[in-house]
């Protein structure tokens, strides 16, 4: 699918496109940002705490690698939970740069920032990094900070370009970066499909943002959450599902689904941590410290530049 900048634009091609198809980074409006912060609390979703204790637990050394006064750019950064591990880490912090989609809660969760941190010069930017992104020159050794394993969320020809214009932007500095490990399917199928159905009101909160921002109808009754392992690829795949034969109608253009017709809303590719190793090294970085959990679950990156900054390429849009 060719990038677009504006969910209406997005929107609408995805539905015209064959298989139909919307970036996963549509999801988070403010509804979708504050279900994802849900998810993430959830006891089937294990990443986020697996990836919160292995900070918890290694935030020390990771803070040394980071060096006295460095600067962190976070590429997504959402509530900036976990880098607060980070920072209380770190002995002089210079600045953090969180980088966020979603504007309003950026700014919420830099003002606590800047409440708990009185010291801290924080910079949010509300960008996306898929697209055009101006950072000011570094203040210190810039660090990247890229949690969560939303590497996964990009097809891995898109993963390794993302990767690169991090090299780009990250000036000679390193990345510390979160990826989610290959592991037993029912463990990923539950993450994927709680309990609660919070993922399903994550996925269907597409459609409600569809009636919402473009007054379009869809009525969400009218559409199942769909979510499975593809174990050939290695990733979770997430569709939303016309339950009936319906016509649906987004911005005065009218869209026909069958019973059973899907539209593709997420890839989350799963890594071996060899495998990571590899798709960063083809980016231009040298791997380094991987700190994993006593399951295997979840793994931590450490990224050098491999000979000083990476090239940019052009960019590839998100799955
Ligand atoms: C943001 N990203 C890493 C999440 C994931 O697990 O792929 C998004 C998500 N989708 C459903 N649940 C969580």
């Amino acid at each position: 699918m060719a990038p677009t900048d504006s969910f209406a634009e997005a929107f609408l091609a995805g539905l015209h496109a064959r298989p139909r198809a919307i970036a996963p980074k549509w999801f988070y409006d403010q509804a979708g940002s504050e279900l994802f912060d849900r998810i993430c609390t959830l006891p089937e979703y294990y990443p986020t705490r697996t990836e919160l204790a292995l900070l918890d637990q290694h935030a020390p050394e990771m803070a040394a690698r980071m060096g006295d006064g460095a600067e962190i750019v976070e590429f997504g950064a959402g509530a900036s939970v976990k880098v607060r591990l980070l920072l209380q880490a770190m002995r002089t912090p210079r600045r953090f740069v969180p980088v966020d989609i979603s504007g309003a809660h950026l700014h919420r969760a830099a003002a606590a920032l800047r409440r708990d941190h009185p010291g801290l010069e924080v910079l949010p930017l509300a960008a996306d990094f898929t697209a055009d992104l101006v950072l000011p020159p570094p203040a210190g050794r810039r660090i990247g900070f890229f949690p969560g394993s939303s590497i996964g969320n990009f097809e891995p020809a898109a993963a390794e370009a993302l990767l690169r214009r991090f090299g780009g932007w990250l000036a000679g500095g390193a990345l510390l970066i979160g990826v989610d490990l290959i592991k037993d399917p029912d463990v990923l199928h539950a993450a994927y499909n709680d309990a609660l159905g919070v993922t399903a009101a994550f996925n269907l909160n597409l459609l409600a943002r569809a009636n919402r921002e473009l007054g379009a109808d869809f009525d969400l009754a009218q559409w199942a959450h769909s979510a499975f392992y593809q174990p050939q690829h290695r990733r979770i795949e997430m569709h939303l599902m016309s339950r009936r034969r319906q016509r649906v109608q987004v911005a005065g253009a009218h869209f026909d689904f069958d019973e059973g017709d899907s539209v593709h809303t997420e890839h989350s590719y799963k890594y071996s941590v060899e495998g990571f190793q590899a798709l960063a090294r083809r980016a231009g970085f040298a791997p380094g410290a991987v700190w994993t959990d006593a399951a295997r679950r979840f793994s931590l990156h450490w990224l050098e530049p491999a000979g000083g900054p990476a090239p940019t390429t052009p960019q590839e849009d998100m799955a």
